[in-house]
């Protein structure tokens, strides 16, 4: 399955009835397999606008498309959650009480049978590198690993888009740099389209391209040539 194309344009969110601009006016657009980096001052609007594609929340104005999907109007908003879309968070989430099989298998449930879940989550864990530590409870997981192994659940249900917030920014360097390593080889083997927040500049120069976003307006060169008129 090819990674998902993204449209978002043209979008406001605010919050605390209007008195908190998150996004005034914003206009992105991803290509399939595209790798991006999404950076920018703290409280700029990089979470607001990942939980907007992510469909974890929905925009006051515009419009946002991924895949053909308007996801701001979808009428299955869950349905896309589990099937086209992904999130990799700066914490990663895992149910510290199951090991990195059982967590890998939760998109799965209620999707594919116990079986193939576990086959497959045996295998993503593998192509994540961490073959050796499939039964593994999180606490007994480095920081990295315990990354890779919300990597691969995130895979689990072969997204079209992962949206990764500050996936490193928990991380030392090195290990910062293994992580982008594995998102790259995920693009590049699945054509997964990537977002990825980060702060750290040696992240941002292995993305494909960079846009800032500032005070809820994206500011790079290189989107403001694809943003739509307003
Ligand atoms: N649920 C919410 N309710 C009220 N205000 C919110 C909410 N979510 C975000 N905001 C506000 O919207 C603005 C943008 O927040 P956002 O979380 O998108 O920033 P960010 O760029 O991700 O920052 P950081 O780098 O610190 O994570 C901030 O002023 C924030 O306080
Ligand atoms: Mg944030």
């Amino acid at each position: 399955m090819s990674g998902a194309q993204v449209d978002v344009r043209n979008v406001r969110k605010s919050f605390e009835h209007g008195r908190i601009s998150a996004l005034v006016d914003v206009s992105l657009h991803l290509d399939e397999g595209e790798l991006v980096a999404l950076t920018g001052p703290s409280g700029g609007g990089k979470s607001t606008l990942l939980n907007l594609i992510g469909a974890l929340d929905r925009p006051d104005a515009g419009e946002i498309v991924v895949a053909g999907l308007d996801v701001a109007t979808l009428d299955d908003q869950a349905r896309y959650r589990a099937e086209t879309v992904a999130f990799v968070f700066q914490f990663h989430n895992l149910i510290t009480t199951l090991n990195a099989v059982e967590n890998v298998q939760i998109p799965m449930l209620g999707m594919r049978p116990r079986a193939e879940r576990e086959r497959r989550a045996n295998e993503l864990l593998g192509e994540v590198g961490l073959g050796d530590r499939t039964r593994n409870y999180p606490p007994t997981l480095s920081g990295g690993e315990r990354q890779r192994v919300a990597i691969a659940r995130a895979l689990a249900n072969e997204p079209r888009l992962l949206l990764a917030d500050e996936p490193t920014g928990a991380l030392d360097s090195e290990t910062g740099a293994q992580i982008l390593d594995l998102l790259r080889r995920v693009r590049d083997e699945r054509g997964t389209t990537i977002l990825l927040v980060t702060n750290d500049d040696a992240v941002a120069a292995q993305a494909d391209r960079v846009v800032q976003i500032r005070d809820g307006l994206l500011s790079s060169s290189e989107t403001s040539a694809l943003q739509a008129p307003s």
